[in-house]
């Protein structure tokens, strides 16, 4: 029998997530939590290196790291690797070999994340140089890192630092320069040492811990990590999402900071109704920031741990009362705090905000590829009733020529929560449906979840309580906790078998309904259980190898993700390129497909924050990223509505998304005008699409984002720093989101020295200005960078897959030496050929009155070419001086007019542009047009 409480429970919590808004008191802050609690409270303690301990073993500096402390229990052992391009790695773990006390288990070093390329570049440590750096009485370990930078370890007290050699070894970025580093060791349980923990007590000196009505037992007593880590020369911090606030992220502690002001906190949780501009927790961890200062320079910091985190900013300050001295070259400084874990770190060295995240993206992989169709735009509604319902929302866009790629369907289409089925009465023939869809060159994406009915009639639910599949509670028996289904289970996706068992789940066998049209959502994967502690799994719940979910809490949501986008890659036979949405995320996520902000609101402050979280996601590896449009909560005003499109439009992942309690609001419901604005933006971004996907292959074999913070393409224009309301997408467009209602004016920053044009209207604006605009209610503004070129393609279909064979338009947009210069990079959109080089590459130069199409992919030797018969049909040309009358082209010798025509087809307004018609050159070739 079910007992009756937690059923109860759940109900309440389910009806009230209709009408209540954000519960703190679900969640902990970090008084209610021991380790954060402590770890803040800490004063500085030296540790240091042994220095006959240092040495050199296969590549790497080891040493043994001791606490001045008396309370060390055994000895800790440090390494430190060098990888090419500047990147240093730091370990700090348990000594496995210290027999007296052991270790009673390894501590949980997250696997899976670093891609095995990685090692490779690993360069080998040929030997140790002591120094004595600066008037210091200690020696120090000085090892070279790349051109430019040395990593340097002070034996004692210990700290790690990176220098600067070309400004005059200048520290960097570095590592315990406060002392603040500590490491509670792994302990045995003795029976009398149960003081628990309360809220109230706040002891410290405890194992079991109790938050609300749960007890984690904690077995192996505290187990956390801290240590500062200093950012130099830096103006500003950003990076470790997931929380709603600003890019550059604001102290948490120091001057002027409110005494009871929390961390930011990295721990994966299903909030409802998460509040703008707060440092709490979301659904997704990334433990890696990014400094960025004066001159240009960026450094980034990454701890490879998936245990909850808790990171201060440090203000001005903070250190009034702990008697530390602070170090005279200004600095960020920060204090980082894990629950569990071991010390895995990666220090980049920049220089440039771009080369972090090439740095970072070496190390946790590049984004996935993305099939064209899933950069197009998705149209989504918890839920889409039946099947009628699907065929008319996907009729209308049609009748009201809106283009749209994807229609979603949430967990009401499933039979009763059990994922991989369909309700029978209201989707009897889901095959016969994506058919239809399919035949307009559209894609379907149903919603499958982590957790997993517990009905024995479920075969999935069968079959995975036979086999073991189930994460264990803390008396080993399969964790019980309550989701959409009401009592469920949860895969322990960390086990490889596991993973590729679920993944054989989404074989057209297995799957019974699905077509290769369809594509996958989870969500709930952080993970989300009702009645658990904080909304989610408790830290005691045991996986695969003894792990407990403590230790691997973050990284829950990414084996999910990982699985169901390995299961969709072994469905296609290996050459479909999966697409999957996932809530949660952690280092790495980027490889397995795109995330986006979850449940957020339709209000205006929630349009306006979404720009900074994508914008963090991208800095941070995660480039396919967007926010519901339309805000997932709430009935937006038409107005907010539509500056949602305006924006969303540009958001790397474009889908509307709504809550179930909300009204309808698909683009054609709020009258004719409205249709007509949101369809403007729509389309833009379908005319946007060659560019996009040039982006996205350029995330793909960089790590740079698609979407872009301002200071990323000006790295030394000071005021970009702190505007996290405009960003670039890819280096040649600027977009301001409007974030008020009924906005007059936009004031927009225009970086640089060169010109900015208006996308629609081809109006000029100078740059390293801000420049007050009139608001238009057309679209928000949005400006070509002079000197680039933009790939479009500009006719309306219904879906991106029919604009396949359509030509492109290029648009240039001159700087003041009259040259610009863009690229295209195209392949089937679909498969993996392009690994084997199955793509066209160009390059558009413009100079000199000539533009000329070089090619940049290499010539491929391999059986696998794309070919494209596509053309350039128009070409048109902002900011050129004369009136040119003909253009020729070359090698064809033929010339054709040029004329005054539209910058945009539709919607377009303002003057006429120079328009080089019909030049009918083919996108693949090689040639030149000059200006006569
Ligand atoms: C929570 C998700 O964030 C939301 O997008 C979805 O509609 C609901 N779960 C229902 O599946």
């Amino acid at each position: 029998m079910k007992p009756l409480a937690p059923l109860l429970l759940s109900l309440l919590f389910l009806t009230s997530q209709t009408v209540l808004s954000f519960k703190r008191e679900e969640f902990r802050n970090c008084h209610q939590t021991p380790f954060c609690k402590r770890s803040r409270a800490r004063s500085p303690g030296a540790c240091t290196l042994t220095p006959h301990s240092i040495s050199i073993s296969n590549g790497d500096l080891t040493a043994t790291l001791l606490s001045k402390n008396d309370d060390q229990i055994r000895p800790l052992i440090l390494s430190l690797s060098v990888y090419q391009d500047g990147i240093l790695r730091l370990k700090i773990d348990e000594d496995y070999d210290h027999p007296d006390p052991a270790a009673p288990k390894r501590r949980f070093q997250v696997p899976d994340v670093i891609v095995p390329e990685f090692e490779s570049k690993k360069l080998w440590l040929p030997r140790l140089s002591t120094e004595t750096v600066g008037g210091e009485s200690s020696p120090s370990t000085v090892v070279y890192l790349s051109d430019g930078y040395d990593a340097v370890l002070r034996h004692d007290p210990f700290e790690i630092y990176i220098r600067d050699k070309k400004s005059g070894n200048q520290k960097l970025i570095s590592l315990n320069s406060h002392q603040l580093f500590d490491f509670e060791q792994l302990r045995v349980k003795q029976e009398k040492q149960d003081s628990d923990y309360t809220e109230d007590s706040g002891s410290d000196d405890n194992w079991e811990e109790r938050f609300r009505s749960h007890t984690d037992k904690r077995p192996y007593g505290p187990q956390s990590i801290s240590f500062d880590v200093s950012f130099y020369n830096a103006e500003f911090v950003s990076g470790i999402p997931e929380h709603a606030t600003s890019l550059a992220l604001k102290p948490t502690r120091g001057l002027g900071v409110e005494k009871d002001s929390e961390p930011y906190r990295l721990f994966n949780l299903d909030v409802f109704e998460y509040l703008n501009e707060s440092p709490f927790g979301l659904y997704g961890s990334i433990p890696l920031m990014i400094s960025h200062g004066k001159e240009g320079r960026s450094a980034g910091f990454f701890w490879l741990n998936a245990a909850e985190m808790q990171i201060d900013v440090l203000g001005d300050g903070w250190d009034a009362e702990s008697g530390i001295e602070l170090v005279k070259q200004k600095s960020i400084d920060t204090f980082w705090m894990s629950e569990a874990g071991i010390v895995d770190a990666f220090f980049f060295v920049g220089p440039g905000p771009k080369d972090v995240v090439k740095q970072y993206t070496s190390v946790t992989g590049r984004p996935s590829m993305p099939q064209l169709f899933s950069i197009a735009y998705h149209q989504c509604r918890w839920n889409y009733r039946d099947e009628e319902d699907v065929a008319n929302v996907d009729a209308k866009f049609d009748e009201h020529d809106i283009p749209y790629d994807v229609l979603w369907l949430d967990i009401e289409h499933t039979d009763g929560k059990r994922y991989f089925t369909w309700d029978p009465v209201l989707f009897p023939n889901p095959e016969e449906m994506q058919k239809k869809l399919a035949a307009k060159g559209r894609h379907m994406v149903t919603i499958v979840d982590p957790h997993i009915k517990r009905d024995d009639s479920f075969s999935l639910h069968k079959e995975a309580t036979e086999k073991g599949y189930y994460v264990k509670d803390s008396s080993e028996k399969d964790f019980d906790g309550w989701c959409w289904p009401g009592s469920s289970s949860y895969l322990d996706m960390v086990n490889p078998e596991i993973r590729s068992w679920w993944g054989d789940k989404f074989s057209y066998e297995n799957y019974v309904g699905s077509t290769p049209s369809l594509y996958i959502w989870n969500d709930m994967n952080e993970p989300s259980v009702f009645n658990g502690p904080e909304v989610t799994m408790p830290r005691d719940a045991l996986h695969h190898g003894g792990i407990e979910h403590r230790e691997l809490h973050n990284a829950y949501g990414y084996y999910f993700h990982m699985a169901t986008s390995n299961g969709l890659l072994k469905r296609g036979g290996g050459n479909d390129r999966p697409f999957v949405l996932s809530r949660a995320f952690f280092p790495g996520s980027q490889r397995y497909g795109s995330v986006w902000t979850g449940d957020n609101t339709a209000d205006w402050d929630h349009l306006r924050v979404s720009v900074p979280m994508i914008l963090t996601l991208g800095l941070t590896g995660i480039s396919f990223s967007g926010a519901d449009v339309g805000g997932f909560f709430g009935n937006p005003e038409p107005e907010l509505l539509v500056r949602w499109y305006q924006l969303g439009a540009f958001y790397p992942f474009f889908r509307a998304h709504a809550h179930q309690d909300t009204k309808r609001r698909e683009p054609w419901l709020f009258g004719e005008k409205n249709t007509r604005l949101i369809r403007e933006a729509i389309r833009v971004r379908y005319m946007l699409l060659p560019y996009y996907y040039t982006l996205f292959r350029e995330a793909n074999t960089t790590g740079l984002p698609v979407m872009r913070p301002l200071w990323m393409e000006f790295p030394s224009d000071e005021t970009t720093f702190s505007n996290d309301e405009a960003f670039m997408v890819g280096s040649s467009l600027l977009v301001q989101g409007i974030y008020t209602e009924r906005a007059k004016h936009a004031s927009v920053y225009l970086p640089g020295k060169e010109l900015w044009y208006d996308i629609r209207t081809g109006a000029t604006y100078k740059g390293g200005k801000t420049h007050k605009l009139v608001a238009s209610e057309e679209s928000v503004p949005a400006f070509q960078r002079a000197g680039t070129i933009i790939p479009r393609k500009d006719r309306l279909r219904r879906s991106s897959t029919q604009m396949v064979n359509d030509p492109y338009t290029l648009v240039i947009a001159l700087n003041s030496s009259q040259a610009a210069e863009g690229e295209l990079y195209i392949d089937d959109g679909k498969s993996y050929e392009f690994l084997q080089g199955a793509f066209i590459h160009r390059r558009f130069v413009f100079a000199n009155g000539k533009l000329t199409s070089i090619n940049l992919a290499p010539s491929s030797t391999s059986k696998s070419q794309f070919s494209s018969k596509c053309i350039i049909e128009r070409i048109i040309l902002l900011g050129y001086s004369p009136g040119p009358k003909n253009a020729l082209i070359e090698p064809a010798n033929q010339e054709v007019q040029v004329e005054l025509g539209p910058l945009m087809l539709e919607g377009g307004r303002g003057s006429s542009v120079v328009t080089i018609r019909k030049p009918a050159v083919q996108v693949s070739d090689d040639w030149t047009i000059k200006i006569l």
